[in-house]
């Protein structure tokens, strides 16, 4: 399962990016609206240069025709961008004649199967089933993603399940499980993935007693005592 960042701040995204694991970007105009005085075609063109993988960027049109014009000109930003699109009647026309025109298009605001598999028929590249927000309504959001996993699966549908609206580092867990292709996460749940208590712990005492070693090699025999530690050899 491939990581990517559901956020539009570049701090985030930079920071990502230097942990060598960020597989893609995804934004939609509440992202883009935290981010004060940043048109959005120039933050997504900043995104897709620092990253080299799907940068979703979001229609706000809401007739096919519109969504058509409106998607091939975000698709011609950057070669790395894919068009999101909400799921609705016009939202599918669009799907279909856009994917026929080769734009990747990323279906968004996806809470049944069913309309997974419509937007697959009409050629979607990637479905975002919204996990957290089902949660939200006493549903079970990722059942709905294990669902069209299995679905896609048994009939070799090529398009990727997104699995979004993730909210917790459990959330990534139970995503993979379901095997989604791609969970899209918050900066603060990447940053959640990686920590646990007793890494740190261990970290510190791993040091402390290092450094307890060396003090009991007695004072003045520093280095050498450190090159014994480190060599596991004396040092005559
Ligand atoms: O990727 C979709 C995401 O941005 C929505 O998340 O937490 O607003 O439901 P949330």
């Amino acid at each position: 399962m491939r990581l990517f960042l559901d956020t539009a701040n570049i701090d985030e995204i930079r920071h990502a990016a230097d942990l060598g694991v960020l597989a893609g970007v995804t934004t939609n105009p509440t992202l883009i609206a935290k981010e004060v005085g940043v048109p959005y075609r120039d933050r997504v063109i900043e995104i897709a240069r620092l990253v080299d993988g799907p940068i979703s960027a979001e229609c706000l049109s809401r007739t096919a025709d519109e969504l058509v014009e409106e998607a091939r000109a975000i698709a011609a930003w950057h070669p790395n961008v894919v068009v999101k699109i909400p799921i609705d009647e016009e939202g599918l026309k669009a799907i279909a004649r856009l994917s026929r025109e080769g734009i990747r298009i990323n279906t968004t605001l996806i809470f049944s199967t069913n309309q997974a598999l419509l937007a697959a028929t009409a050629g979607a590249t990637y479905v975002s089933p919204f996990v957290g927000r089902l949660d939200d309504i006493g549903e079970d959001g990722m059942a709905l993603v294990r669902e069209i996993v299995t679905i896609f699966d048994r009939f070799h549908i090529p398009t990727q399940v997104l699995a979004a609206s993730l909210r917790h580092p459990r959330h990534v867990v139970e995503a993979a499980q379901a095997g989604a292709h791609i969970a899209t996460i918050p900066y603060s749940v990447l940053l959640s993935m990686l920590k646990h208590p007793l890494t740190d712990i261990g970290i510190e005492r791993f040091l402390s007693d290092y450094q307890r070693a060396l003090t009991n090699l007695g004072s003045g025999a520093t280095k050498e005592g450190e090159q014994t530690m480190i060599s596991g050899k004396g040092t005559r």
